[in-house]
């Protein structure tokens, strides 16, 4: 039984897969219909989400499949006092398939001992978001028809933004990738990031600060949210939160082609002067993560169309 709890579990090969089904989804939707009929997706979501958990749902409904599950901690036993360990186990005894997110770095990795049934990581604390990367990786395969030979820009809350850390790892696989990660000095890209996967595998990075003047260089700009949820005191979140906001100004000196992408919500990073920019791809990126959660949905429940 396979889980997707890290981006990394999944080989290159299994990523070009899930994206061909993916882009056969798009193409042949009736073709896909009734494929996992009478199965049952199980949505635990201990942690806000709109983006994620409604995606997972539409996804196993165009699958022909139902969705059961609650969406915060508060209406689950987890209030009670139950473990995610326990809560998992008696929900594998009623779903085929589990998606989990959980504010606690780790949380889906402990499911998948107990679960009896495949568990995806649908976000872990500050820690890691795969289905997320899923998203973006599609998104950038349309938009740049591959992976290879990209300036990527990471900016924002790029130490607590989980999307960030997914979307570093699986982008260090391909040829010819330069890392810029735009950040104030306290909200840098964790150091096992850099040193586990940037240094590790001799990948051009810079830390910078300012955005307009990394922007020229940039074929993929990735925008995010300063993570209020998992700062310490609200003194550093109000400091820290606007020291981003992409206006059509700034981009007076991007590449013509660039691609803007956000994972979602956007709080202030983004002026919505951008969205009629042919450039912002962040609404495209939601549509594309209903269709990869659709394609790892029959990969890991191994429904062969
Ligand atoms: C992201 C998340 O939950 O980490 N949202 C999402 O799943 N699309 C990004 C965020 O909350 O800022």
């Amino acid at each position: 039984m396979k889980n997707l709890i890290d981006i990394m579990e999944l080989s290159t090969e299994e990523i070009d897969g899930l994206i061909k089904t993916a882009l056969d989804i798009i193409e042949n939707p009736d073709k896909y219909a009734e494929s996992c009929k009478r199965k049952k997706l199980a949505t635990l979501f201990f942690e806000p989400s709109t983006r994620t958990r409604l995606s997972f749902e539409a996804a196993m409904y165009e699958l022909g499949g139902n969705v059961i599950g609650f969406s915060e901690a508060n209406s689950s036993s987890a209030s009670k006092g139950e473990s995610v360990a326990d809560t998992v186990k008696v929900v594998g005894c009623y779903a085929d398939i589990i998606a989990m997110r959980h504010p606690k770095e780790g949380a889906p990795l402990v499911a998948t001992r107990t679960a009896g049934v495949p568990v995806i990581n649908a976000g872990d604390g500050g820690h890691n978001h795969p289905t997320q990367t899923l998203a973006d990786l599609l998104t950038i395969y349309r938009e740049k028809g591959g992976f290879n030979n990209l300036t990527i820009g990471l900016c924002g809350d790029l130490k607590f933004g989980r999307t960030v850390h997914s979307l570093i790892s699986a982008m260090s696989r391909y040829e010819g990738i330069k890392f810029v990660l735009i950040s104030p000095d306290e909200l840098k890209v964790p150091r096992y990031i850099i040193t586990d996967v940037l240094e590790k595998k001799n990948i051009p990075y810079e830390e910078v600060s300012s955005l307009e003047k990394a922007m020229p260089d940039l074929d993929i700009l990735y925008m995010t949210r300063v993570q209020k949820e998992r700062f310490f005191n609200e003194a550093d979140y109000l400091r820290l939160k606007d020291s981003y906001i992409l206006t059509p100004e700034k981009l007076s000196n991007a590449k013509k082609d660039l691609s803007i992408l956000h994972p979602l919500p956007r709080v202030n990073e983004i002026s919505v002067a951008i969205d009629s920019d042919p450039r912002a791809c962040y609404f495209k990126q939601v549509l594309n993560g209903k269709y990869m959660r659709m394609a790892l949905i029959l990969k890991l429940l191994e429904v062969n169309v």
